[in-house]
């Protein structure tokens, strides 16, 4: 089974300066253009799993779908539950076998998201699961978490070397500026800030808000230190874009099937893009 743990995977990345993408998958057919277009291009990925969606199928579902595409090739392929408030459902991911959680008490005071990641770290440890903990507010949607544009802050580095040295974590995401969901205008990346945390805990950083990014921004955050890229609202888009048009050019046919490998074709399509252009490909 081609299983790595995140933490082997993202410090692997670091040192190459590469990234790993994290692709949040929607159903079956979601993470199968996920793991195929990682084997196809010999990467290591992490697929994705919001709350909701692991709440949507239930966590032995979606578990099993993992197992069995991710034993069907040979690349390592992690499973992650992204932006978590929730430790019940954290602690039903680790149960279930899900080899990675992030814990997101960002919304907290330091005292309190530090509490609740070191309490996520104790639970994650012993099953040896990696954890993820984010700092700082980062804009947009993402989940059932709304962060409006004038709440947004920008993680801060004493605090993100402080948190870091406290609680031993695999990944860390602080808020640098980018935002869940489309893009408005163009962002404004906090690359300095990013360095200084990035040199400051010596941890891999993800980096949210993938989707709409340039190639420039994405290849300069990863030449800075992350090594973990979340995508999530290109998927979606391509999930319901590559279904629908396949309908509208062939509404004669009214085959669901072909509109499913239509989708399946179109989110490998973008998948296989951006892990090239992440720099991982060939890296498994
Ligand atoms: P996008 O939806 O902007 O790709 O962000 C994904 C993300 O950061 C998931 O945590």
């Amino acid at each position: 089974m081609a299983i790595l743990s995140m933490r082997e995977m993202l410090q692997q990345a670091r040192s190459g300066a590469y990234a790993v993408g994290a692709f949040n998958i929607l159903d079956y057919n979601s993470m199968r253009a996920v793991v195929d277009a990682a084997a196809e291009l010999a990467a290591p990925v992490i697929i994705q799993t919001s709350v909701k969606t692991v709440l949507f199928w239930g966590y032995e579902p979606v578990v099993q779908w993992y197992r069995q595409l991710a034993g069907s090739v040979s690349v390592p392929i992690a499973i992650h539950l992204d932006h978590c408030k929730d430790l019940e459902v954290i602690r039903n991911c680790i149960k279930h076998g899900w080899t990675s959680v992030m814990i997101d008490a960002s919304s907290k005071p330091f005292a309190e998201n530090l509490a609740l990641t070191q309490q996520v770290v104790k639970m994650a440890g012993p099953k040896n699961i990696t954890v993820e903990a984010e700092m700082g507010a980062i804009v947009g949607v993402e989940d059932d978490i709304h962060v409006r544009e004038q709440d947004a802050h920008l993680a801060n580095v004493e605090e993100a070397e402080r948190f870091c040295g406290q609680v031993s974590l695999d990944c860390f995401a602080p808020a640098i500026g980018t935002a869940h969901g489309v893009y408005k205008g163009e962002p404004k990346i906090a690359f300095d800030r990013l360095e200084k945390i990035a040199e400051r805990t010596g941890l891999p950083l993800a980096l949210h808000g993938g989707t709409g990014l340039s190639d420039e921004v994405f290849r300069r955050c990863i030449s800075l230190g992350c090594a973990k890229v979340n995508i999530s609202t290109q998927l979606k888009y391509a999930h319901i874009g590559g279904f629908v048009d396949y309908y509208h050019n062939h509404n004669k046919e009214y085959n669901p099937l072909k509109n499913l490998a239509a989708q399946y074709e179109k989110l490998k399509e973008g998948i296989i893009k951006d892990i090239q252009l992440f720099g991982s490909a060939g890296k498994a």
